[in-house]
């Protein structure tokens, strides 16, 4: 029996995909996990390899600091390449990649692990050494996973920047991060276009003195400007004999840290969050095993970008970490055709496809003829993440991709949490539009403002209570800012920033985020870094950006600007901000509409109060004024 009878709109999984799963009763994992959470997080960390075994599972002496396994000595690059490469999996496909123009390359673990250590030769030749930052800022190829690799390989610190972000937003990643090698591509294709990666970077570079080196990828070939003694020819390097095919390996304590990765806040600059070799490693690698049911002749595509917390977790490491084979594709789901994710599922016989919400309704509205023209036979499971999805969107992916057979696996995290945290495994009955409930071993909770919990389907703030071992360690160069935005609210629990209900069945619906959080088509942006992109052009004096709701990308960006009093408006001017935002943040943070306003909503303090913003521009009533400067 999977679990007690529940109420609602259910999807219960078939007997096969039971059969198959890892585990086939989720209440028993679960109740198991509860009794002894540590004792669990203990037994997955006993089928990695460790150079040297932890004194204690987890440390919480200081709070919210947690330390989990203490003194263990470990690498997670050992985990991903090396430990496979010691048993038949080494000639298995760890990675199969497709370019948007349609070439294809493929790694078995063998050679993803000699091309890791050729790249990590190369870093060390420039001087990287253990602690080191590196940026890594390319499109999806697999030169990004390697650079990754090869960085974790030798201790430095990878900071990855998406590819879609632009001058500022790299600039100001390099700055804080205080980056001394940056690897670049020439630059990328989106929709059969190419990206200028490198005079992105140029630019940037510009701005930022810290970056000694660059190491240029070729993907696309377009002449790019090279600058003596900066940047350098990845290729050309790896071409001589320092980049050999062997290189030691670092040993890591657990608690060092293995990445450091941008994301938006509720105010000011995106802030930096730290994972560490030992716990995110537990975390992704357990995680991924059991839910999305990986087995040695899956076929695992993740189409996220490994340049947000979805890729670093479930493109790069956990798929690693279980040996899989995981396929990447570069360019754009609807490049040339619509049908391009349909063809690859079926060419490459893809078993497991995760991807979010936004691309689900992308491809919806071109219709069921294309995926009705490819045998999607293959597919056994399915998977969501990035933002709540919508059940018109569940019953699509279902009925149309999943043939009705492949449960969806709807998983909740952060990139703070690095490993999915409210999410089902293919055993469970699932409801379209909820996550299910927390990932066994983890207590949640939906609190009210007095920190109370709310009754069944009651709205509130969605907190965790138990520690994890993929939680965020820090906030890097900025600890108090760690514990004030997330443990501060509800003493001892960690404060997600979502608000969510819970239903009669224990069944969790998040809502999304109650801070100045938008996610724009899954991407997580911040209201304060389009209003700064926004005021740093010469004509805005002053400017609030809030999101609202959108048919496909979840979120759209509505921006209020006041304009120097100098400067006199023109038809063009819009259309010459949202193409400044563009060039500072990226194409992303493009606003959807600009208004141009007299004055803005704010606080007697001087907040910019966005809620008025939004029930003005939603037409809703505007309750509770109290705190209204005007
Ligand atoms: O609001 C939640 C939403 O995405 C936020 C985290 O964004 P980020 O750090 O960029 O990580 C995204 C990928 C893990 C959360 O606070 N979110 C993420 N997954 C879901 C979700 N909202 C509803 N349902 C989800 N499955």
């Amino acid at each position: 029996m999977n679990q007690k009878k529940i109420s609602g709109d259910v999807y219960s999984p078939s007997q096969q995909v039971i059969d198959k799963a890892h585990v086939k009763d989720w209440n028993k994992l679960n109740n198991s996990a509860f009794e002894n959470y540590l004792d669990f997080w203990e037994k997955e960390a006993n089928e990695l390899h460790w150079f040297k075994k932890w004194d204690k599972v987890l440390d919480d002496s200081n709070k919210p600091f947690f330390k989990w396994f203490t003194n263990a000595e470990v690498n997670i690059v050992y985990n991903c390449l090396d430990r496979h490469c010691e048993t038949p999996r080494r000639n298995k496909l760890a990675l199969l990649w497709e370019g948007e123009k349609g070439e294809f390359r493929g790694f078995s673990y063998f050679a993803l692990k000699r091309e890791t250590c050729r790249t990590a030769n190369v870093l060390k030749s420039l001087g990287v050494k253990k602690g080191d930052r590196v940026t890594i800022y390319m499109g999806r190829i697999p030169e990004l996973l390697i650079s990754m690799l090869a960085c974790a390989r030798i201790g430095a610190i990878h900071s990855v920047v998406y590819g879609g972000f632009t001058v500022e937003a790299l600039h100001e990643r390099l700055e804080d991060s205080q980056s001394k090698v940056l690897i670049v591509a020439d630059g990328s294709y989106q929709r059969g276009k190419i990206v200028p990666l490198k005079s992105i970077a140029d630019e940037a570079l510009q701005r930022a003195a810290t970056v000694e080196s660059v190491l240029v990828v070729k993907r696309t070939g377009e002449p790019i400007n090279m600058e003596p003694g900066r940047d350098m020819w990845l290729h050309e390097l790896l071409a001589l004999p320092i980049a050999n095919s062997t290189c030691s390996i670092e040993i890591m304590d657990a608690e060092d840290p293995l990445f450091m990765l941008y994301t938006s806040g509720t105010t000011g600059k995106p802030k930096a969050i730290l994972h560490t070799h030992g716990g995110y490693m537990v975390g992704t690698y357990s995680t991924l095993k059991y839910v999305f049911d990986i087995h040695d002749e899956d076929r695992y595509w993740c189409a996220a970008d490994p340049g947000w917390i979805t890729g670093h977790s479930y493109i790069v490491y956990g798929p690693l970490l279980n040996g899989a084979t995981s396929f990447m594709y570069e360019g754009a789901p609807t490049f040339p055709y619509p049908n391009r994710w349909w063809q690859m599922i079926e060419k490459y016989g893809i078993n497991i496809l995760y991807t979010a919400p936004t691309a689900i309704r992308g491809l919806m509205r071109f219709g069921e003829a294309w995926p009705n023209r490819h045998d999607l036979s293959s597919l056994r499971l399915l998977g969501s993440v990035g933002e709540p999805i919508n059940p018109e969107a569940w019953k699509w992916y279902h009925r149309v991709i999943g043939k009705d057979k492949c449960p969806i696996m709807d998983t909740w995290w952060q990139t703070e949490t690095g490993m999915f945290m409210i999410t089902p495994m293919p055993c469970v009955d699932l409801k379209p539009g909820s996550a299910t409930r927390p990932f066994p071993g983890i207590e949640m909770d939906i609190l009210n403002e007095q920190g109370e919990s709310v009754k069944p389907n009651e709205v509130g703030n969605l907190v965790i209570k138990t520690p994890w071992p993929s939680i965020m360690r820090t906030i890097y160069n900025d600890p108090d800012r760690f514990v004030q935005q997330y443990w501060s609210k509800y003493p001892g629990m960690y404060l997600t920033g979502d608000s969510a209900r819970r239903d009669e069945d224990g069944y969790i619906w998040v809502i999304g985020r109650v801070d100045d959080v938008i996610k724009v088509s899954g991407y997580r942006l911040g209201t304060a870094e389009v209003e700064s992109a926004l005021v740093s052009h010469p004509a805005v004096a002053e400017a609030a950006a809030i999101g609202l709701p959108h048919d496909i990308k979840g979120n759209a960006i509505y921006t209020y600007v006041i304009l120097k009093s100098s400067v006199v408006k023109h038809d063009k001017l819009i259309e010459e901000l949202r193409q400044h935002v563009s060039h500072e943040l990226g194409p992303i943070a493009k606003p959807e509409h600009i208004e141009f306003v007299e004055s803005l909503p704010k606080t007697r303090s001087g907040k910019i109060m966005r809620r008025v913003l939004r029930a003005r521009a939603l037409g809703e009533e505007l309750k509770d004024l109290s705190t209204l400067e005007e």
